[in-house]
């Protein structure tokens, strides 16, 4: 019997190299894009494939076997609904639509509920790993109805990116919008790595004055941490090696130090405070990017405000160990703050969702893989309801150990006026979760005396009120 074929609409850079992932694994692919570069450009890089290429929708689902499975490849946003509505006229009950993008989790819970009423079947569905990832092998995190993801696990299992010693990095994530739930977070994990990765950049840069070849020599013995080795390392690594074809010069130097976003992160932190999970992390990463916008406001204001002499003067190597230790301890807060956050939504939004089997298929594919991802699963196979892993032993201990050096490294850049927007929050997140006592009980105390907001007390039971002026 022949193998039912797949469709992939959307043919930009990530819909073709899936496109071509899905066919190398075995599979006959019917590809869809509306305008003629992209079509062009996929008929070219798939001659002699299984690849049929059409620009028209009915022909698309036409060529489709039934019960069809369509992979949408489209930018998140408006472009979804208009390629659903367009698709709708066509599809049939039974017909399974994967939305491979980065869409929002209430879009995806509005769509799927919208294709119900149609007798179609709608799987969000997070898919990382940058245009290589999508070619080679991805980490895939879908989400919603059991019965359409059992019958596309399939091709999924054979796309995704391998472990060596875990399976394929695609996973059932949960009910409803639970995929792409898990992809945000996934993003806003990435957020934080990277923002982190940044700071630690800034200060040997900054405070201690390394030349950028110095500091790529650092990230490139980090790339064989056991601790800090992960993909975005590597890539930092690559980064600052490479040479700017028209000065020589280290190319990162010449970059705008303006950074975009599309929204990921954002929604992170949005669904987090909706939730009331603290993810400061992960926050602050947005709010870097949010301050690294107002380029012309900061070269005004840097001739207005003083900064401090940004000379470190201690012993560097001694500093670059602290680094590490550093970026260890804030890289794992940032996994247990998005898998808290995780956490708290499945229970919430009922998505039934696994952590140690979130973290298995982060191991590889995804842009947040690292080592670290390995033990994290540990944690989660082991106690699947602990409510952080940073009190599980095999993280206290590392919590324990590297506290001091991110206290050592935050108050070095603080004193050089290096600004640790993720690693200072990773701190203060540290110092407040493992505090028995925080300064609540005075904020109870001016919540009551302005707005007879009432308090509880440490020693007896009850609410209480105090007329606070007399
Ligand atoms: C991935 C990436 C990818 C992209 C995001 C974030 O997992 O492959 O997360 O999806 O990097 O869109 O992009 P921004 O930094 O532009 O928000």
């Amino acid at each position: 019997m022949a193998t039912d074929n797949f469709g992939v609409a959307g043919l930009g850079v990530m819909g073709r190299n899936v496109a071509l992932n899905i066919e190398r694994n075995g599979f006959p692919v019917i590809a869809y894009n509306r305008s003629d570069p992209n079509a062009q450009r996929m008929r070219e890089e798939s001659a002699g494939k299984n690849v049929t290429v059409t620009q028209s929708f009915q022909e698309f689902v036409s060529l489709l076997d039934a019960p069809r499975r369509v992979l949408l490849m489209v930018t998140a946003g408006a472009g979804t609904d208009r390629v659903i509505d367009a698709l709708l006229e066509y599809l049939e009950p039974g017909d399974v639509l994967i939305d491979g993008g980065n869409s929002h989790f209430p879009d995806t819970d509005r769509r799927a509920k919208r294709l119900q009423e149609a007798g179609l079947h709608f799987v969000g569905c997070g898919i990382s790993g940058g245009e290589e990832g999508a070619l080679w092998g991805p980490s895939i995190m879908p989400g919603g109805n059991r019965e359409a993801y059992d019958r596309i696990a399939p091709v999924l299992e054979r796309i995704a990116a391998k472990t060596a010693d875990d399976g394929s990095c695609v996973t059932y994530c949960g009910r409803y919008a639970a995929g792409h739930y898990v992809k945000m977070v996934h993003n806003g994990i990435e957020y934080g790595i990277m923002q982190l990765i940044c700071e630690v950049y800034d200060i040997l840069r900054r405070a201690v004055g390394m030349p950028t070849p110095e500091i790529q020599a650092v990230f490139q013995r980090w790339t064989e941490s056991q601790q800090v080795g992960g993909y975005l390392v590597d890539i930092t690594a690559q980064c600052l090696d490479k040479a700017d074809p028209d000065s020589g010069t280290p190319i990162v130097e010449k970059i705008l130090d303006t950074a975009g976003q599309k929204g990921t992160g954002k929604w992170t932190a949005q669904s987090a405070l909706d939730l009331g999970i603290p993810i400061p992390t992960l926050s602050q990463a947005v709010n870097a990017r949010i301050l690294s916008g107002l380029k012309s406001a900061r070269v005004e204001a840097s001739t207005i405000l003083d900064a401090p002499d940004p000379s470190y003067d201690g012993d560097v190597e001694e500093l670059t160990q602290l680094l590490h230790d550093a970026l260890h301890l804030a890289m794992i807060a940032c996994y247990a703050q998005g898998l808290h956050l995780i956490q708290a939504a499945s229970k919430e939004y009922e998505f039934g969702t696994d952590l140690a089997e979130v973290s298995r298929i982060w191991k590889q594919g995804c842009i947040i893989r690292s080592k670290l991802l390995d033990p994290i699963k540990k944690v989660y196979k082991e106690q699947p309801g602990i409510k952080n892993m940073l009190v599980h032993p095999s993280f206290a201990s590392v919590v324990n150990e590297s506290l001091p050096a991110l206290r050592a490294v935050v108050e070095s850049a603080n004193r050089s006026g290096v600004a640790t927007t993720c690693l200072g929050a990773t701190l203060a997140y540290l110092d407040s979760y493992r505090s028995e006592f925080l300064p609540a009980n005075l904020l109870q105390a001016l919540r009551d005396n302005f707005g007879a907001h009432t308090y509880r007390r440490l020693d007896r039971p009850g609410v209480f009120h105090t007329h606070w002026n007399r």
